[in-house]
């Protein structure tokens, strides 16, 4: 789906952004290690965690689909053997978090993507399970891998990455190996598996960037999950650039690990407030309101980056309007993402005619300027790169294109439709 942005007079009105795509990843996989029932509302219906629902299935979990956004989830006692090779689609976290529980099995499986995500690097799952006695069949650790399901021993893991995938792939293996098991990263990565677990009554400790998980069964639970920041910051961001908007986001979820773009914004002088906060199945919730400002250019690096790491593609968007120098930096994962999102956004936001340098970590943006728009653009896979792309052309002089637009199912398939909305 080719489609044609142009440029907006404000954005007005109140929205309600769809529901989070970590908690959702989550909230499937680890209902399917229960021995119940579990009552999912509000779950993400983007084609990353349609993945994850339709594996989990394959792997005996009975699905009932109540109405769009209730399922019940039977895991009818323990996982089976699944008859295919499993499709993890376009979807990292689904390839990664299912390894962690796929690793400690008493049979085989098989995983593979699409052509993006056969190019990412699953090394970092696959040497920490390894050294907990788990059995890979694998090129160059990249998809189709082949996972020989064996019995795991817990390991004490000091990962050189802060990631959330991979500290929740070592933490559900840890849930089903002999012993104890302990993560610890250099800074904290987003916090839903540990939340959940706790949930779920699962025998977890934190002790600042460690988290410590012992042998447990998970709960049957209900869960309703949030709405997903990393959907709403493009609605943020569109609403802080384009003169004279004023927003409200309702059901926004506002974890901690997760709401670094708040933080920058908010030292890039932006005019957000936070209202009506609330706790959701575990999660902290809010609505956000958010009116046009004038921005200034900020740093962004070091423990920052694993709260915003998905947001930076329209970070980098907001910042070419910021008066200043803005400077990211320590982001050097952004490379191994869906796409190489630090080329991809200096790329296509340069053909804007934005001013854009990138660095082997990060990107180098000189605001403010006035973007000219008049080009084509490209999404290289990436649901993320499409979606900046889209907040870019509302504020471009002359309309501009996106090819293959359709990437921004992955996460967001009501993203155009919700902007229709409210744009004036
Ligand atoms: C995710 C963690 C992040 C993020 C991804 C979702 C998760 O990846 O980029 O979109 O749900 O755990 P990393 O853990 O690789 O940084």
């Amino acid at each position: 789906m080719n489609i044609t942005v142009k440029k907006i007079n404000s954005l007005n009105g109140e929205i309600e952004i769809p529901s989070d795509k970590s908690i959702t990843h989550r909230a499937f996989l680890f209902s399917a290690l229960t021995k119940g029932k579990c009552t999912i509302t509000n779950f993400s219906r983007g084609e990353d965690c349609l993945s994850t629902l339709k594996i989990i299935e394959q792997l005996g979990c009975n699905i009932k689909h109540i109405n769009p956004k209730k399922i019940i989830i039977d895991a009818q006692n323990a996982l089976k053997a699944p008859s295919i090779p499993l499709n993890c689609g376009n979807s990292g976290t689904t390839t990664r978090l299912i390894s962690g529980i796929l690793a400690g099995q008493n049979f085989n499986s098989k995983l593979f993507g699409d052509e993006s995500l056969s190019k990412r690097p699953m090394k970092r799952v696959i040497a920490p399970l390894e050294l907990m006695g788990a059995n890979f069949l694998h090129n160059d650790f990249k998809l189709p891998i082949e996972i020989k399901g064996t019995k795991l021993k817990g390991i004490n893991y000091i990962s050189p990455l802060a990631s959330a995938q991979v500290k929740s792939c070592i933490l559900l293996a840890g849930l089903n190996a002999d012993g104890v098991t302990s993560f610890t990263e250099p800074y904290k990565s987003r916090n839903h598996t540990e939340l959940m677990f706790k949930y779920m009554g699962a025998d977890i400790k934190e002790e600042g960037n460690k988290v410590i998980v012992r042998k447990s069964q998970l709960n049957p639970v209900d869960i309703t999950v949030n709405g997903d920041i990393s959907s709403a910051a493009f609605f943020i961001t569109a609403a802080l650039i384009v003169p004279n908007s004023d927003i409200i986001i309702r059901n926004v979820g506002i974890n901690e690990t997760r709401t670094g773009i708040l933080d920058v914004y908010k030292a890039m002088n932006a005019d957000i407030e936070i209202i009506n906060e609330r706790i959701i199945s575990n999660e902290k919730t809010a609505d956000i309101r958010v009116k046009f400002s004038n921005l200034k250019s900020t740093v962004i690096e070091g423990d920052i980056i694993p709260r915003l790491i998905d947001e930076i593609p329209v970070i980098a968007v907001a910042a070419t309007q910021a008066q200043g120098t803005t400077i990211i930096k320590n982001a050097q994962d952004l490379r191994n993402k869906e796409a190489d999102r630090i080329t991809a956004i200096k790329t296509e936001l340069n053909k804007l005619g934005a001013d854009i340098d990138e660095t082997q970590d990060g990107l180098i943006i000189k605001g403010k300027t006035q973007l000219t728009g008049d080009c084509v653009c490209e999404c290289y896979h990436d649901h993320r790169i499409a979606m900046s792309e889209y907040v870019a052309g509302l504020i471009c002089h002359n309309p501009i294109k996106i090819n293959e637009f359709q990437w921004v199912n992955i996460s967001f398939p009501e993203f155009l439709n919700l902007f229709e909305n409210i744009k004036q």
